[in-house]
């Protein structure tokens, strides 16, 4: 017999649980945490492994205000105190491997991202990835590859680095700087999904797949399916918003199109705009959006808090 709980979205394992969905196809699945409370902590990583993550991650990069404030994410990167508790009571716990995100140090005084994953791998984390920025810098300037070099020296554990790449070259040349064993693609990867595959056609020495409008469309309306199945139509519509105005950067209409969703606020309008907009630019009509409509943008989407 199997045990029903009442599900509710006031539920916060409920939420969690259903944060956590996979499909089988997305494996090896890695389970991402963040917090400040040993406690808690412990009893997330418990619950990734017992709902099947293949991989467990500490966030000591989230620089959102309402992360940071609680002791999670980047606050971490100044207590490292907390932060040791946090890794040996989670690696106590779990059987999954440990691995951990961090952040360049919290500000430009501080920067001690060495020391962070020395401390990491110490405690058993078996994977290190590096975003060279602080955490005061949010997402301003560019990130400190020099940083990920460093780390990569420091410590036995694999290292990757993570912040600004969007080329196939920009990858390469990453790889080569730093001897870094992988290169985490965030923003990149939203306006161009298909460069992972890309950077393998590359490595491979094949020509890198180019997507064709229709790809660009199909993949638009798969994301938008996606966020309903997990989440209510209003927060739906506003990703689906986010992500469209990455990925339709540099298309013929691209910035009539964004606005014609940005205005647009039902599923049956989401659905039809980008129908329309695609139908037109593929058959080499111009597309005029909405008559008379001037262009507005959603916000861009550039943290974990925007995402949340
Ligand atoms: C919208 C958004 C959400 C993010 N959420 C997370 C997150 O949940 N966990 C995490 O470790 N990093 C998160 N990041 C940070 C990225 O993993 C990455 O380190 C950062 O964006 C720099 O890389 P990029 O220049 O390739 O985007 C997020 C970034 C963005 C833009």
């Amino acid at each position: 017999m199997r045990a029903v709980r009442t599900a509710s979205r006031s539920d916060p394992v409920w939420v969690a649980e259903c944060q956590m969905r996979f499909y089988a196809e997305e494996r090896p699945f890695a389970a991402q945490i963040f917090g400040g409370q040993p406690e808690r902590m412990r009893t997330a990583a418990e619950m990734a492994e017992e709902v099947g993550a293949d991989i467990l991650d500490v966030n000591c990069g989230c620089p959102a205000p309402k992360v940071v404030k609680h002791g999670g994410g980047s606050a971490l990167l100044k207590d490292h105190e907390r932060l040791e508790t946090i890794l040996k009571e989670i690696k106590k716990a779990i059987t999954i491997p440990l691995t951990i995100k961090i952040r360049a140090g919290f500000c430009d005084l501080t920067i001690n991202a060495v020391e962070t994953a020395k401390l990491a791998e110490a405690c058993g984390v078996e994977h290190i990835a590096l975003h060279g920025r602080t955490k005061e810098q949010g997402y301003r300037g560019l990130a400190n590859w020099d940083l990920v070099k460093q780390v990569k020296e420091a410590v036995k554990v694999p290292v990757s680095g993570s912040g600004d790449v969007t080329t196939i070259e920009g990858a390469f040349a990453r790889f080569r700087e730093t001897g870094c064993d992988g290169v985490l693609i965030g923003r990149g990867a939203m306006a161009n999904p298909w460069i992972f595959r890309q950077i393998e056609d590359a490595s491979q020495g094949r020509e890198p797949f180019q997507p064709s409008l229709a790809d660009k469309r199909e993949i638009l309306l798969e994301y938008f399916d996606m966020l309903r199945e997990d989440m209510p139509a209003t927060p739906a519509i506003n990703r689906m918003k986010q992500l469209a105005g990455q990925f339709t950067r540099g298309l013929q209409g691209g910035a009539l199109f964004r606005t014609s969703l940005y205005h647009s606020h039902s599923v049956e309008e989401i659905l039809s705009r980008i129908k329309e907009y695609f139908s037109a630019i593929e058959t080499g009509q111009p597309y005029y959006g909405e008559a008379g409509a001037q262009v507005e943008e959603a916000p861009v989407l550039d943290s974990c808090e925007a995402a949340a």
